[in-house]
């Protein structure tokens, strides 16, 4: 069984991760997402949150996907999961710089680990987190850039 990790903070899981984990079933049998707990300093029941969201957002795979929280190195969890394959989407030359850096770092604590680099579908190019975060915050629809239920976690939790 093939299987790849596909790491992040997903805060939260948009169309463009779903997209990217749709992409990876035509190439792995099984896909992990892996929500990395020291990415930030958020509490353990944030994350509990972000996984319940992201395991919404990708029920329609079955159990071709699973999502998990992992603490400490990533290249550790990978072996754990027992494949040497990591998953990401690359959106720009900006996303390339910085996943390149990662790329290396985790070649070099790990010789074994290898990259699998995905190009994020055009039309979800211009989708972050980050920005997705700050038009719910400030009162904005985001129903076209997430799943239902993290559109309605969103917007309940700004108001
Ligand atoms: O979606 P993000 O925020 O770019 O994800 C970052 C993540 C979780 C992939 C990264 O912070 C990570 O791998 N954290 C685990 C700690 C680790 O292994 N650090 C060394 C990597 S260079």
């Amino acid at each position: 069984m093939r299987i790849v990790v596909y790491p992040g903070s997903f805060n939260p899981i948009t169309l463009g991760h779903t997209n990217i984990v749709e992409r990876a079933l035509d190439l792995f049998d099984k896909v992990v997402v892996a929500i990395g707990k020291s990415a930030d300093k958020n509490s353990d029941s944030l994350v509990q949150k972000r996984i319940e969201l992201c395991r919404y957002a990708l029920a329609e795979f079955g159990e071709q996907v699973s999502v998990q929280s992992f603490d400490g190195l990533l290249v550790d969890f990978v072996k754990q999961q027992q494949t040497k394959f990591i998953l990401r989407g690359l959106r720009t030359l900006t996303d390339y710089d910085y996943e390149y850096q990662m790329l290396e770092m985790n070649r070099h604590i790990d010789s074994n680990i290898e990259y699998v680099l995905l190009p994020t579908a055009s039309r979800w190019s211009f989708l972050s987190s980050t920005r997705v975060r700050e038009i719910a915050a400030l009162g904005g629809d985001v129903s076209a850039f997430v799943h239902p239920v993290v559109a309605e976690y969103l917007q309940r939790a700004s108001k």
